[in-house]
């Protein structure tokens, strides 16, 4: 695959797409690894003297944290200088064409567009965008297992290489030896995590995958499965014989952390973070495995109250001294958080690298072939 050091993009526009997705928390954007980590792939292209426009997304139509980009181009703009303007409208056209050599200008949210569902080259997002670019360039692992437009479409119609955010994670996902491996999987994802369950691989449960194994086993939560309705019956139960499930989880009582044995549930309180038992024991579990992969974490870690889980899981997996990955958008940014050392890989991607570490071809990464 081309690098960004194929191409000579001195004076040339170059279409790049970045993954800003990030955690909403009241309407906020909350800063993560990823603004840092693309930030040297615009800061490369500004010193080539390429004229930078930049593509992402935030959140999915529908859902509450999906929002414009606004507040990313100022949370990027910490690394690297940008300027927000709306998708594919007369004002974004007219500053893409008056851009200047080393000038950086970040398009909203991708996802606002119909066409970028369509996922091909022959749609009017690709065919009007592609006409002002010479060059298109991927940077965003996290987003190549979608088969959507901005990641598939233009390597169809310009030249195109993979970001240095990209060639970083492809080498270091290469070395990655992931049989026998102990998985840790939590997060607020849980579709992506089911693709790993197959009654061979060696799974601890938590976060709000760990509530729908259990749900599956036939627990009733209460007031968390109310919380969790839509999601109800996506892990089957049948799937479950090699993953450990939490024993006891930490409840939200007036704001305040309380903890339930799950024999004590139902509750009308929700859970927001595994409890101090099941941290021991799967903490002792961590202490043995010779290569660990966790993706997603125990708890609600932005909240004091909640942060236990995810702090000692983080610091066992970072003081194992076996090969150790972790994924997920908020893995990595709890990782920064508690300041944890000692993990061999800090993956940028959640659902993406599941497939990559499946063996599922990624679309993006196919495209860019
Ligand atoms: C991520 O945060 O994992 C990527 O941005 C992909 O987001 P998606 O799951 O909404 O496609």
């Amino acid at each position: 695959m081309k690098t960004l050091s194929s191409f000579n993009f001195k004076g040339k526009r170059v279409l790049v797409r970045i993954d800003l997705n990030s955690e909403v928390v009241n309407g906020k954007v909350l800063l993560n690894q990823r603004f840092k980590a693309h930030a040297e792939t615009i800061k490369y292209l500004k010193n080539k003297k390429a004229k930078v426009v930049l593509l992402a997304h935030q959140g999915r139509p529908g859902a509450k944290d999906f929002t414009t980009l606004k507040q990313h181009a100022k949370l990027l703009s910490k690394f690297v200088r940008v300027k927000f303007v709306d998708i594919l409208g007369k004002k974004s056209r007219d500053e893409i064409e008056n851009l200047k050599n080393g000038e950086v200008l970040l398009l909203d949210n991708v996802r606002r567009l119909k066409d970028e569902f369509k996922g091909n080259s022959n749609n009017k997002f690709v065919k009007v965008l592609s006409k002002y670019f010479d060059y298109y360039v991927n940077d965003s692992f996290s987003v190549s297992h979608r088969k959507q437009s901005s990641m598939v479409g233009f390597p169809k119609v310009l030249k195109s290489c993979m970001g240095k955010t990209m060639e970083k994670e492809i080498n270091a996902l290469k070395k990655l030896k992931i049989k026998n491996a102990l998985y840790i999987l939590g997060g607020a994802k849980p579709k992506d995590n089911i693709k790993l369950l197959n009654n061979k691989r060696r799974i601890l449960s938590c976060g709000l995958f760990g509530q729908l194994c259990s749900i599956a086993l036939g627990i009733n939560f209460g007031a968390q499965n109310k919380f969790l309705k839509n999601k109800l019956k996506i892990v089957k139960k049948n799937k479950l014989k090699n993953v450990e499930v939490p024993n006891d989880f930490a409840v939200k009582v007036n704001g305040r952390r309380e903890e339930l044995r799950v024999e004590e549930f139902p509750s009308k309180y929700e859970i927001f973070d595994i409890g101090e038992d099941t941290i021991k024991n799967y903490v002792d579990e961590i202490k043995k495995a010779k290569v660990i992969f966790l993706k997603g974490v125990p708890g609600d870690y932005v909240n004091n109250n909640f942060s236990k889980g995810t702090k000692e899981i983080l610091k066992a997996v970072g003081r194992n001294k076996g090969f150790s990955v972790i994924g997920g958008g908020s893995s990595s940014d709890a990782v920064s958080k508690f300041k944890i050392k000692g993990i061999n890989h800090i993956s940028l991607s959640g659902g993406a690298l599941i497939d990559y570490v499946v063996g599922k071809k990624l679309p993006g990464i196919e495209a860019l072939k």
